[in-house]
């Protein structure tokens, strides 16, 4: 990381910490260091603009904040007029916050979902492979879990066949294990840079080996 970097994410910090005190939701501050450091490595073997990239990894989940104020979800666009004040005392130029608003706008699109991909340039990419790695592995089953119980979700429902649809945040799987079917399993595929392809492999592995355990266990069938 840059010292530049290191500058503004030290700033930043101070101020996502204060914010998602108490989040609950699987997107709490340390799913925003985690992605922040997927970012950085993923942009050290890949290239793109280590500031853009930085500081849109790690900013880019003001939206659940609000939503979670509001009580309802709330997209990431939404989000924009809060990052854009978070990010004004940056040492980022004009075109630079431009387009870190630009990345948060857009990480939530999927080549399986409703809102389909859109981005083209390789900062938006390295954010939303960084957003996507946390969603795949062990620490994305803890994450699964909470955020279907503090969405009143089941854990699992025997009576709903698995499926894989377009899919949306914005709106709820029928259980944790059919989210965990339904997105987990299938982000691996869709990742744009090579090196999150590598860093996935194992994860999504462990994602299928969990949910097949997890049947068997439910069933019985020991
Ligand atoms: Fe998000
Ligand atoms: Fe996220």
């Amino acid at each position: 990381m840059t010292n530049q970097t290191q500058k503004n994410i030290a700033i930043l910090r101070s101020k996502l910490v204060e914010l998602f005190q108490g989040e609950k939701t699987g997107h709490s501050i340390d799913h925003l260091e985690r992605v922040l450091a997927y970012a950085l490595k993923i942009c050290e073997r890949e290239g793109g603009n280590e500031k853009v990239i930085a500081v849109a990894s790690y900013a880019h989940d003001v939206h659940r904040i609000i939503g979670s104020n509001l009580g309802r979800f709330c997209t990431p666009v939404e989000s924009l007029p809060m990052v854009k004040e978070l990010i004004e005392p940056l040492n980022l130029t004009t075109e630079e916050k431009e387009h870190v608003l630009y990345a948060i706008e857009h990480h939530e699109e999927y080549a399986f979902g409703k809102e389909k991909i859109s981005i083209t340039d390789i900062e938006s990419k390295i954010v939303q492979d960084a957003d996507n790695l946390d969603a795949i592995g062990a620490i994305a089953i803890v994450r699964a879990f909470r955020y279907g119980s503090s969405n009143n979700m089941p854990d699992y429902d025997p009576a709903i066949e698995f499926y894989q649809n377009e899919y949306s945040e914005s709106v709820n799987d029928k259980s944790t294990l059919h989210h965990l079917y339904n997105k987990s399993l299938r982000l691996g595929e869709y990742l744009h840079t090579q090196t999150a392809k590598q860093i996935a492999k194992p994860k999504t592995q462990l994602i299928k080996d969990f949910i097949d355990v997890y049947l068997k266990e439910f069933n019985c069938d020991f």
